[in-house]
């Protein structure tokens, strides 16, 4: 620049354009400069104020603070903010809210989180819908590891932006988890073994086409024998007279027993392992099938069978290595056997690898045409395969496979039912609807049909009433119905009514029978208790029902 009148002029332009007032103080004070040195530089010092008042100079350190944040130089804003924090007067309580959120931001880059935390409670005590405020807190607290609090204030956030704030319902989700899996792995320490509904028990023990004890179970031929029944012959009749609590007694009596008097050993184990798999009992059902799968002499359809079922444990326990190992060992032992690919196939189409679980699909039903539930699920497994690489000649004929095996197999509910969920997804709604109805006259007592039949009314024709009517109905059916709780419990919270949703949760989270299921069901519970308490504290968000 030069000391031209040109360029004087040209920079009281500026001056006055940017500066407002001030610029023409900056001006004078240039001009005494410029007047003494002969040189230009643009005005560089802090003005002197006329009659500043307190509320402006708080007004003018706070701004100071920004800059500096911006320019990294965290320390010196918080001294700037302290400094806007002293002078402000007492009545400006939305701006010291303001202050002490900036301030918060300085601590949350020197990661001082008791410091963040601290300086987000004085701004939202001031101002407590302060969003900005309970977000850095809500942060500052997963940092920490404080999950309860966490969670409490990120609800506040997603409530006052009506859950459209995807980051927050992120963070939600992440810290639903955490407090979830702290509360789970202590529940599975008091956890009380629950014998399932006999609807599941029959569907666990349906999903194998080739398990000899069940097989021996079923068998009437031979007569139970006379006098008082001991051992697994006691088991065979408890599990005949549906009296499944007798089971795991009965058959640790035939494991009692001598090797003369004892002639269903690994049968006893097998039949022991599934019911502690069924009532959650992990550990023991492991160690059962493990000395079947070690055991030289035993049956090697037995031991095939104990190889899926331990593989099934670990999937469920997370355990992904050694659940793939397990079905390898079985596949290679029982190369003939449908059950080993079958059941791995529903592993992969879990972990959705749809072209692996495709492959073991076909082998099942080739190695077994005639067991409807293998071929009801490769129809599935088809049909997700299809949509997942958008494969249309694919999905066409997954559809026709599905028709083909409702005429093949018409008293298969679960031919129905899978069919019935493909179709909601196509929105192929009243095909839905009449499948399911199908499915119920099959099959009466399946409670979870009830529970799908609900969410389709929900998703069709948004009947809220009947669909929880249909839920209702389901655990009337089954009290034990743990899908019906925990989908009975998201409608409800759905619409507003938090206390009956956490009193839905509790009753699902007592038939929970994994970590990994308590886990999700805790975050279901836990998320709602949250909303309950927000809601209430702020007066906001749901309407609160009883
Ligand atoms: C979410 O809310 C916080 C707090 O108000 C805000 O800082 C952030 O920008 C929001 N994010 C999105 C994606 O809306
Ligand atoms: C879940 O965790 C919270 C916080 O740790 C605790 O207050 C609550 O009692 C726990 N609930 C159960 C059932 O363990
Ligand atoms: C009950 O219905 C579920 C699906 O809702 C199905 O997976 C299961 O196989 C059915 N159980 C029986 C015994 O048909
Ligand atoms: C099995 O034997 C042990 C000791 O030998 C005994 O304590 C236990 O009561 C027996 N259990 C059954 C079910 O017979």
């Amino acid at each position: 620049m030069s000391s031209s009148p040109g360029g004087l002029s040209s920079l009281k332009w500026q001056i006055a354009l940017g500066l407002g007032v001030a610029g023409a103080i900056g001006l004078t004070y240039w001009y005494m400069r410029s007047s003494k040195n002969q040189t230009l530089h643009a005005v560089e010092e802090t003005p002197v104020e006329k009659e500043e008042t307190p509320f402006q100079r708080a007004q003018r350190y706070k701004t100071e603070g920004n800059e500096l944040f911006k320019r990294g130089k965290y320390d010196e804003a918080i001294a700037s903010y302290n400094k806007a924090i002293d002078t402000i007067p007492q009545e400006y309580k939305t701006d010291l809210a303001t202050y002490y959120q900036n301030r918060a931001a300085a601590y949350e880059q020197l990661k001082k989180w008791s410091a963040v935390i601290s300086d987000c409670d004085k701004a939202i005590e001031l101002n407590h819908k302060y969003e900005k405020a309970l977000y850095r807190r809500a942060k500052a607290y997963e940092i920490i590891k404080d999950w309860e609090n966490a969670l409490d204030d990120v609800t506040s956030v997603c409530l006052l932006q009506n859950f459209g704030n995807q980051s927050a319902l992120l963070m939600a989700d992440r810290v639903l988890k955490e407090l979830g899996k702290k509360n789970a792995s202590e529940a599975m320490k008091n956890r009380v073994p629950v014998i399932p509904s006999k609807n599941f028990i029959k569907t666990y023990f349906a999903s194998f086409s080739e398990d000899p004890v069940y097989k021996k179970l079923l068998e009437t031929t031979q007569p139970l024998g006379q006098g008082e029944l001991k051992g697994f012959l006691k088991a065979k009749l408890a599990f005949a007279t549906e009296r499944y609590e007798e089971i795991i007694p009965a058959c640790t009596e035939e494991l009692n027993l001598s090797e003369a008097e004892s002639n269903f050993k690994n049968e006893a184990l097998s039949l022991r392992a599934s019911f502690n798999f069924l009532t959650g009992q992990f550990k023991e059902a492991v160690e059962d099938l493990s000395n079947i799968i070690n055991a030289e002499e035993a049956d090697l359809k037995i031991k095939v069978n104990a190889l899926i079922k331990r593989a099934s444990i670990n999937m469920q326990t997370e355990q992904l290595d050694e659940c793939l190992d397990d079905f390898d060992k079985a596949a290679s032992l029982g190369i003939e056997v449908s059950d080993v690919f079958h059941h791995r196939g529903q592993v992969k189409l879990l972990m959705e690898k749809t072209e692996e679980a495709r492959s073991d699909f076909e082998k099942a039903v080739e190695l077994n045409p005639n067991f409807p539930i293998a071929v009801v699920q490769k129809c599935y497994t088809d049909y997700r395969h299809a949509m997942q690489t958008q494969n249309a000649v694919l999905l066409m004929r997954s559809l026709e496979d599905f028709r083909n095996a409702i005429e093949k197999f018409p008293s298969c509910a679960e031919t129905y039912i899978l069919f019935a969920q493909v179709q909601t997804e196509r929105q192929e709604f009243s095909s839905a609807e009449d499948l399911y109805q199908k499915a119920m006259k099959i099959d009466s007592t399946n409670a979870s049909v009830y529970v799908h039949r609900g969410l389709l009314l929900l998703q069709w024709k948004g009947e809220i009433e009947n669909a929880v009517q249909l839920m209702r109905d389901a655990i009337k059916i089954d009290e034990k119905c743990e899908f019906a709780y925990e989908t009975l419990g998201t409608v409800e919270v759905q619409r507003g009514n938090l206390i009956i949703a956490i009193d839905l949760f509790n009753k699902a989270i007592a038939l929970a029978r994994s970590e990994m299921e308590m886990v999700h069901l805790f975050s279901l519970r836990d998320a709602a208790a949250s909303q309950l308490k927000i809601a209430s504290r702020m007066g906001i968000g749901p309407t609160l029902m009883t």
